[in-house]
């Protein structure tokens, strides 16, 4: 099919690269001109494992094209991917003003009928809102617009293994043409037609794509209960780990042995800095604030945002515990990215903590290995080093803030020995605790206090095994 994305961010280029991939004709378009610009001299403007190749590839083999020319792209597809930011207004609400110009600039442009595909997470009843605004501003005679919702779940890192390998995809529509073009347009995806990029984690998912096809409220629905669910997850893992601080046990033990129990899962377990990057936080407000709207007790998701909160301040509890005086301390941070395997810093935990340092006054060196350009724009007061060693060395502490996989494979033998003091606080439990006390380390983490590191390493934790052997 001809399809047209409207919005080349994280989301958009994925959505607009995978379709392209699995067959279909597609043009995308963006109102920053600088970014078509970029994309068409084949420059992607983030860091997305996968994503430059497979872009490439669609561009040269003539699926792919950009505008600038918004009119044009609303024209050439026949389904048109609403892929724009809804980020948090000051309320938690999300704003919904780039959907809202999208759909009068759509319903003015449109000269023939065309199937609307809300694909940005927006709170349940938005579709409802579209519908009308494309209905009002509707300026040709005949068109029809069909509108559905297809919510991403696409993770940062892994954001085009997730759209060619989805666990399930999710269609909200009204009517049977919109259901029938939407089985088409992911026909290719759930038949599993794909040799992926290998799985980060290692492994792609073997078994075919469930297809939900739904409502536009449920489907809409679906994504902010999904993604708040998932907060939820990490925040009560990180009670669970505060727990363990208190009665002397081992984080990492306890939810290993919760995730055995198919009901609760392995996943988003792991206790640290907590949930960062420009989906969780903002899902989680705005479903707050749905909430609200409908009169529905949204205590719980609440609850899940305050501990969420809290991990900051605890972490910088940590770090006063250990080093007393921060004011002029040289502190070394490894990792500004939000997560691992990606360049971006929205919502980064790190950019709270280094904030909060240099307004006590301490030195801060910087690495990351994708994020320092974006990091470096809004904290200039920062030295950013082009390698890892570089920022430990007369370091008086040196705190670990993303997991990247990098940082395991540091020789921390080396870094031991050139720290001014050998003091690590490690915010994502990268790290294996008895490796680095081995060494001679004052190292800690979030819930695994000295008394309750055991010996025998369960099988999730073979990872601190390999530090404790590349250590
Ligand atoms: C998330 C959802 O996973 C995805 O389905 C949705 O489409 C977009 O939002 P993303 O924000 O890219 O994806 O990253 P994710 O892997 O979910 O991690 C979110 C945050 O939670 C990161 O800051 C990560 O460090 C943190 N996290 C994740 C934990 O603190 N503990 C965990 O166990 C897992």
């Amino acid at each position: 099919m001809r399809i047209s994305v409207i919005g080349c961010g994280y989301v958009g280029l994925v959505t607009g690269t995978g379709l392209a991939e699995a067959g279909h004709q597609v043009i995308c378009t963006d109102n920053d001109p600088e970014r078509i610009a970029a994309l068409k001299s084949g420059v992607v403007p983030i860091y997305e494992p996968h994503l430059d190749t497979m872009l490439a590839e669609n561009r040269r083999a003539q699926k792919l094209s950009f505008t600038s020319d918004a009119g044009e792209a609303v024209r050439e597809g026949e389904a048109i991917f609403i892929c724009v930011g809804t980020p948090p207004l000051e309320t938690g609400e999300a704003d919904l003003s780039a959907i809202d110009n999208v759909a009068r600039l759509i319903a003015a442009e449109a000269c023939e009928s065309k199937l609307i595909v809300e694909k940005s997470t927006v709170p349940a009843q938005t579709g409802q809102q579209l519908k009308r605004t494309l209905e009002v501003y509707r300026r040709n005679a005949g068109v029809e617009f069909r509108v559905a919702s297809n919510p991403e779940f696409l993770r940062e890192g892994t954001a085009v293994e997730d759209f060619l390998h989805p666990d399930r995809v999710i269609i909200g529509v009204e009517d049977e043409t919109s259901e029938k073009q939407l089985r088409e347009i992911y026909r290719p995806i759930l038949e599993r037609r794909f040799h992926c990029p290998v799985h980060l984690s290692g492994c792609p998912s073997t078994q075919s794509p469930a297809l939900v096809v739904t409502t536009i409220n449920s489907a809409e629905l679906i994504k902010h209960a999904s993604n708040s669910f998932l907060a939820m997850k990490i925040s009560y893992a990180n009670m669970i780990a505060d727990m363990c601080e208190k009665v002397g046990a081992n984080i990492q033990e306890v939810t290993h042995a919760m995730g055995l129990d198919p009901r609760i899962g392995p996943r988003f377990l792991e206790a640290g800095l907590g949930f960062g990057g420009f989906c969780l936080p903002k899902d989680v407000q705005a479903f707050i604030q749905l909430a609200e709207r409908s009169g529905v007790d949204s205590g719980m998701l609440k609850e899940a945002e305050r501990v969420n909160r809290r991990r900051i301040d605890l972490f910088l509890e940590k770090i006063r515990q250990s080093l007393w005086v921060v004011k002029d301390k040289q502190v070394g941070v490894l990792g500004l990215a939000f997560k691992a395997n990606t360049d971006d810093i929205r919502f980064a935990p790190s950019l709270e903590i280094i904030r909060r340092l240099l307004a006590e006054g301490a030195q801060v060196r910087a690495y990351d290995q994708e994020a320092m350009d974006r990091t470096s724009a809004i904290l200039p007061h920062v030295r950013y080093s082009r390698e890892p060693y570089e920022v430990a060395d007369g370091a008086d502490a040196l705190l670990i803030l993303t997991e990247w996989q990098e940082f395991r494979q540091l020789d921390w033998a080396r870094i031991y020995s050139t720290m001014g003091r050998p003091l690590v606080i490690d915010g994502r439990n990268l790290l294996n605790p008895g490796a680095m006390l081995d060494l001679g380390f004052e190292y800690y983490s979030f819930g695994r206090p000295i008394e309750a590191l055991t010996q025998h390493l369960i099988p999730s934790l073979d990872s601190g095994a390999s530090a404790r052997a590349s250590a």
